[in-house]
């Protein structure tokens, strides 16, 4: 399918197939019940990162997640979730080959310890892995890596950087078939490398580090809602990050980095990392595709490049966005405290207008 875009008289509009969201957090219980349904309105499927409390590391505690996602999908939404597990120091070749061979799960998530959010069970030493990724390589499992260095010296801002020079290139030298995803990436020189290797490493990019840059994060005053990991960098990284988002590259596709967390943990004196992007993601990547003139780039970069790299069917049915604004909701209800949305309050130039399965 190609994407149809309206011919001018009216309000620009773009049909794509129905996309995959190829990064989300949908954490558990309530917060799961609640947030689910923003991102099965807009996704027909989605790879679930496993940071839970515990993490879930194991093929029994990542198919009862998989359930308890199921449960929590309301009824006429069929979503799919795509799971994950989650790598530790004493992940077993034979629990992962066994989770992917059954289906339980399309990939691992390498979190480096104490990265990022709920990082701390993360891997201590990458190197000690090989036993796990050879045998990932030799099943065509893909790993998922959150590449920011962890060394608490090095700056916050250099940290993606870091990693990429002394892990990640010399972990693809290691193991030559291995099948990588950078997660949202946040750099040029990322994105190169990422270039340099990409008939079988890819990257996904999020709305946010499209949208937003690190003066963001300060413009008058601190913003603790634009607060993520890794975090935003320099405009020079904004402006190529949509280079190779919006390029027609198969190697980058669309990854949200949806990571809802309750006001009150955000606006603390150590708040945490995330951006919950559940109710605009789609309205956020189609203005951006727009402004850089590749509303018929959505399509690949939405919709097909993702499937593609993980050797997944395409969706089918559509999903149609207008050039309409719309006024985004503040925040949602959780329990006893709510979640700020990405963008919340403000009005976005471009609105979903329908959904075909
Ligand atoms: O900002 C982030 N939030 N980055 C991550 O890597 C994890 C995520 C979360 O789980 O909240
Ligand atoms: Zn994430």
């Amino acid at each position: 399918m190609s994407s149809a875009i309206s011919p001018s008289g009216g309000p620009r509009s773009v049909t794509i197939r129905r996309p995959d969201d190829w990064h989300i957090h949908l954490r558990d219980g309530a917060m799961l019940r609640r947030v689910l349904p923003f991102t099965a309105a807009q996704f027909a499927r989605g790879i679930v990162m496993p940071n839970l409390v515990p993490p879930v590391t194991t093929v029994a505690a990542v198919a009862a997640y998989r359930r308890r996602i199921l449960d929590a999908l309301p009824a006429g939404m069929d979503f799919q979730p795509m799971m994950t597990c989650y790598l530790t120091d004493a992940t077993a070749p034979d629990e992962i080959a066994r989770g992917f061979e059954s289906r339980t799960w399309i990939a691992a998530k390498l979190y480096p310890a104490g990265a990022t959010t709920n990082a701390h069970h993360g891997v201590t030493d990458i190197a000690a892995l090989a036993p796990v990724l050879e045998r990932m390589e030799g099943i065509g499992m893909p790993l998922l890596i959150h590449g920011e260095a962890t060394d608490p010296e090095v700056d916050i801002f250099d940290r993606e950087e870091r990693f990429m020079d002394q892990v990640l290139v010399p972990l693809l030298a290691r193991h030559q078939g291995l099948k990588v995803v950078v997660e949202h990436v946040t750099t040029a020189e990322t994105a190169d490398l990422v270039r340099a290797h990409a008939s079988r490493v890819a990257a996904t990019i999020t709305p946010h580090h499209l949208m937003i840059n690190r003066t963001s994060l300060f413009q008058g005053g601190l913003r603790p809602h634009l607060y993520c990991l890794p975090v935003a960098k320099r405009e020079r990284h904004r402006l190529a990050l949509r280079r190779a988002a919006t390029g027609g590259e198969a190697c980058f596709f669309l990854g949200t980095d949806t990571a809802p967390h309750p006001r009150a943990a955000k606006q603390a004196a150590c708040g945490c990392a995330g951006i919950f992007l559940g109710p605009v993601a789609l309205q956020c990547y189609a203005q951006v595709f727009a402004e850089e003139n590749a509303l018929d780039r959505l399509e690949a970069f939405a919709s097909e490049n993702g499937a593609r790299f993980h050797g997944l069917a395409l969706n089918e049915g559509t999903v149609t966005l207008v050039e309409r604004p719309e006024r985004v909701i503040d925040s949602l209800p959780v329990g006893e405290d709510e979640v700020v949305v990405f963008r919340g309050g403000e009005e976005l130039p471009w609105s979903i207008e329908g959904v075909r399965q």
